[in-house]
């Protein structure tokens, strides 16, 4: 069971393999993409006894790599920062890596922006894998390659576009995955229906059971969907001048909370589940939202176990005091993605201000 999506970016296209069991196909889906003989293995503390052993005697057994070495990293959001950045330069250096060498993401999202970035800045740019282990990773943040690291006074603060080589998504990792990451993962499921395709949407209504119990198809046809919808997005608009701010629906929202309650103490997906309701709140007044898509929104984030009201503790200036260092905003002004209708969403900065402090006062209190 393989699929093969393709990024379309002229000399930078690369694919993406989404399967089961995709381990057993190292030599198909990995050396191709390893540039020379050196390779660094970055993953956490918690993946490594999981899948760094199968990988490693993987790759080991085709003989083709002459150097493999492997960095340990300890988990979390709080450790996306500059000085675990560090510790993989450090790692590289001690292990005399060259520029050709190649850098393998195995991990969620914060291991591979974290990879990513070392990718895209040692000896000014070495090749990379993505191999997500986690959904969100899996249908959002392995594929497009934004990269980067947090500042404590803002979220992705530090970073680089730079595309991997491939990604190879094993969906038998989400066995894995605690279910409260997988609940996670699914907000960035559902962002793709609401933001680009209707009947995803519905679809993932009506399979969230299915996807919840880890129904293999099911988590094929979701991935597949939501990768398909990143990569086109991102084929038409790689360093978001434009249509690619769209990916961030609810994100302006969800990283103030991140920020403002400190990094890990809300997963980025919860956080984005709560941030995509207010953003459909205020497009409700902005643009006449049919409520119905509230309500529905509102039903199947719970139905996952996904927040979907701001903590309480996050007051007024909590939130313009966060939302005001978003990477989207232009000339100090705030932009926010909207949803004109469910599937269709839009970046604007003109948006009624007394509609924004409704929504963040209703929010509030
Ligand atoms: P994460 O990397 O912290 O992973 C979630 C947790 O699940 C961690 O504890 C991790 O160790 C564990 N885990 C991962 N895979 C596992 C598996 N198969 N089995 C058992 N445990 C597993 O978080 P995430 O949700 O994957 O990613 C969130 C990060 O991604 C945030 O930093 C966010 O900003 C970033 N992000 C980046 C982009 C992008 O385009 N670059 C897009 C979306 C999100
Ligand atoms: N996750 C937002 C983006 O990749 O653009």
């Amino acid at each position: 069971m393989m699929t093969q999506l393709t990024v379309n970016l002229a000399e930078r296209s690369y694919p993406i393999f989404i399967g089961v069991d995709l381990l057993k196909q190292t030599e198909q889906l990995l050396l191709p993409y390893i540039g020379g003989r050196q390779l660094m293995i970055v993953t956490n503390e918690r993946i490594a006894p999981l899948y760094l052993e199968l990988l490693v005697a993987a790759l080991s057994a085709t003989g083709q790599v002459q150097q493999i070495d492997t960095l340990i990293l300890p988990d979390g959001e709080s450790y996306k920062n500059l000085a675990t950045l560090n510790e993989i330069f450090t790692a590289l250096l001690e292990k005399k890596h060259h520029r050709s060498t190649t850098l393998l993401a195995l991990g969620g999202g914060v291991i591979g922006d974290l990879t990513g970035f070392a990718a895209a800045t040692y000896q000014r740019g070495v090749a990379f894998i993505q191999m997500p282990t986690s959904l969100l990773a899996q249908v959002d943040s392995s594929v497009g390659g934004k990269t980067g690291v947090n500042h404590l006074l803002g979220k992705n603060m530090m970073g680089a576009f730079y595309q991997p080589a491939s990604v190879v998504i094993d969906l038998m990792m989400l066995q894995t995955l605690p279910k409260r990451e997988l609940a996670a993962g699914l907000a960035e499921v559902i962002k793709y229906g609401l933001i680009y395709d209707q009947g995803f949407f519905e679809w993932i209504e009506s399979s969230v059971d299915a996807l919840l119990a880890l129904d293999r198809n099911c988590l094929m046809q979701a991935v597949q969907r939501a990768c398909e919808i990143k990569a086109t997005i991102v084929a038409s608009d790689e360093r978001e001048s434009g249509l690619r701010a769209i990916l961030n629906f609810g994100h302006t929202f969800g990283h103030a909370i991140e920020g403002a309650m400190g990094y890990g103490t809300y997963l980025h997906g919860e956080a984005v589940a709560i941030g995509m309701c207010l953003a459909t709140q205020l497009s409700i007044k902005q643009y006449g939202l049919a409520p119905e898509w509230l309500a529905r929104l509102t039903a199947l984030l719970k139905k996952i176990g996904l927040p979907t009201t701001a903590p309480k503790s996050m007051s007024m200036d909590h939130w313009l005091q966060w939302m005001q260092i978003d990477k989207k905003n232009l000339d100090k002004k705030l932009r926010l993605v909207l949803l004109k209708s469910c599937g269709r969403a839009t970046v604007t900065d003109s948006f009624e201000g007394v509609y924004l402090h409704e929504v963040l006062a209703a929010a509030s209190s």
